[in-house]
C-alpha cells in the first residue's frame, strides 16, 4: 500500500490514508467484502443498506466488515426514498448501524433531515450525496458533515440538470465551506489531484470500481467493463424525471423509447426497471436486461484487479500529476527570473 500523499479535512474526519471514497453500489454488490477491501486499501467504502432489507442479513454484513477490517471504521449507504414514509422505513437499519459502531453514512435520494438527529447523537458522520450544487447548500444548512457532489458523468443518478463534474467541482468549492467530495467520471489519480487542486477534500468513485476483484459480480460482466471505452452509457428515465445513467442494453433501449414517447406513467416502465433484473445480470454476467448503473469512467478500468492495486495506481498517477505541475510552475518561475 502506498504512503499517504495527501491530508485533507476528509482524510482527517474519517481517519483514512487516501482521500478516496468508493460510493455505494447497489443492489447488494457493495457488500462487506468489497467495502472491507476499500477500507483496508486506505479509502472509505459504504455497504448499501437497501441491498440487505432483512435486518439480520444487514447486521451480518456489518459484523463481517468489522471482522475483515480489524475494527477500522467503515461506512453504510442509506438511500432515502422520496415516497411518503421513506425515512421511517430506515429506522431499523439506522438502529443496527449505530449499534454496530458504523463510522459514517453516505446518504442519497431525498433530504437527510429526518435521519440526521439519530446519526448525529450517535456520532456518525454524514456525507450527503447530491447531483447539483444547489442541493448541497440545503444539506449544508441542515448540518451534514460533508457533501458529495456528483456530476453528469456519473454512473447512476446524475439529476435533472446534467451539469459536468468539472463545473460542479469548481462551483462547489467556491460556494461551500464544509468538506466537499467530487464524483462523476473519476477513475485516475490525475483527476484526484485536479479535484484537490480545485479545493475539494476527496473524490468518490463507482464505475471505475466495477472491475475490483473483491466485488461480487460475475467475471463476464467485469470483462465486459474492461472492454468498454466509456461510450456505452445512456441517460434514461427522463420521462419520469428520475434521470439514470446506465449501460445501453435491451432494457435501457426500451426505457429510452418510453422516454421518447413522452410517457410519464411508471407502470409502463416497471417491467424494464425492476431491481431484480439488475441483480440477475450481475449474478449471471448476462447484461442484456436490467438498469445497470454505468458511467464513462469505465474507460479507466483496464483490468480486473484488487482494490489496493487500483488505489496504488491512482496515488502514483496523482504524484505524477503533482510532478508535472511542479515542472510547469518551475518553468514559469524561470521565465520570470
Ligand atoms: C453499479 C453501480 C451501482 C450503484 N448503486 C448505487 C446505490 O445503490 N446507491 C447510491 O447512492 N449510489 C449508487 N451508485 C452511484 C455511486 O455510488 C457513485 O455515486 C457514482 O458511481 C459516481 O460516479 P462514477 O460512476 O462516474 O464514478 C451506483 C453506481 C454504480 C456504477
Amino acid at each position: 500500500m502506498r504512503e499517504a500523499l495527501f491530508t485533507t479535512r476528509i482524510t482527517e474526519m474519517l481517519g483514512i490514508r487516501h482521500p478516496i471514497l468508493c460510493g455505494g453500489l447497489g443492489p447488494a454488490i457493495a457488500d462487506a467484502d468489497y467495502v472491507a477491501a476499500v477500507v483496508n486499501a486506505g479509502g472509505m467504502g459504504f455497504i448499501v443498506a437497501a441491498g440487505f432489507p432483512d435486518p439480520d442479513a444487514f447486521r451480518e454484513q456489518l459484523t463481517r466488515c468489522r471482522l475483515l477490517t480489524g475494527g477500522k471504521g467503515f461506512g453504510v449507504n442509506l438511500y432515502i426514498s422520496r415516497q411518503a414514509g421513506g425515512a421511517q422505513r430506515l429506522e431499523r437499519h439506522l438502529q443496527i448501524l449505530i449499534e454496530a459502531g458504523v463510522k459514517c453514512v453516505e446518504t442519497a435520494g431525498a433530504s437527510p433531515e429526518p435521519v440526521l438527529p439519530m446519526l448525529r447523537d450517535a456520532g456518525v458522520k454524514v456525507l450527503h450525496k447530491v447531483p447539483a450544487v444547489r442541493y448541497a447548500h440545503t444539506a449544508a444548512r441542515l448540518g451534514v458533515d460533508g457533501v458529495i457532489v456528483v456530476g453528469n458523468d456519473c454512473g447512476g443518478h446524475p439529476g435533472i440538470y446534467g451539469i459536468s463534474s468539472m463545473v460542479q467541482a469548481a462551483q462547489a468549492t467556491a460556494e461551500l465551506s464544509l468538506p466537499i467530495v467530487i464524483a462523476g467520471g473519476i477513475g485516475t489519480g490525475r483527476q484526484l489531484a485536479a479535484s484537490l487542486a480545485m479545493g475539494a477534500d476527496a473524490i468518490l468513485m463507482g464505475s471505475r470500481m466495477l472491475v475490483a476483484k473483491e466485488l461480487a459480480i460475475h467475471d463476464a460482466y467485469k470483462k465486459q467493463v474492461v472492454r468498454g471505452d466509456g461510450t456505452e452509457s445512456i441517460v434514461v428515465k427522463t420521462g419520469l424525471k428520475d434521470h439514470h445513467r446506465v449501460l445501453v442494453n435491451d432494457s435501457a433501449k426500451a426505457v429510452a423509447a418510453l422516454d421518447a414517447s413522452g410517457s410519464s406513467e411508471f407502470e409502463q416502465y416497471r417491467a424494464h426497471v425492476m431491481g431484480a433484473l439488475a441483480t440477475q445480470a450481475y449474478r449471471s454476467g448476462d447484461s442484456r436486461q436490467g438498469m445497470l448503473d454505468y458511467g464513462p469512467a469505465v474507460v479507466f478500468a483496464d483490468a480486473i484487479k484488487p482494490v489496493e492495486s487500483i488505489f496504488d495506481e491512482m496515488i502514483d498517477d496523482a504524484r505524477n500529476a503533482l510532478t508535472r505541475l511542479g515542472q510547469l510552475t518551475r518553468q514559469l518561475k524561470n521565465d520570470h527570473d
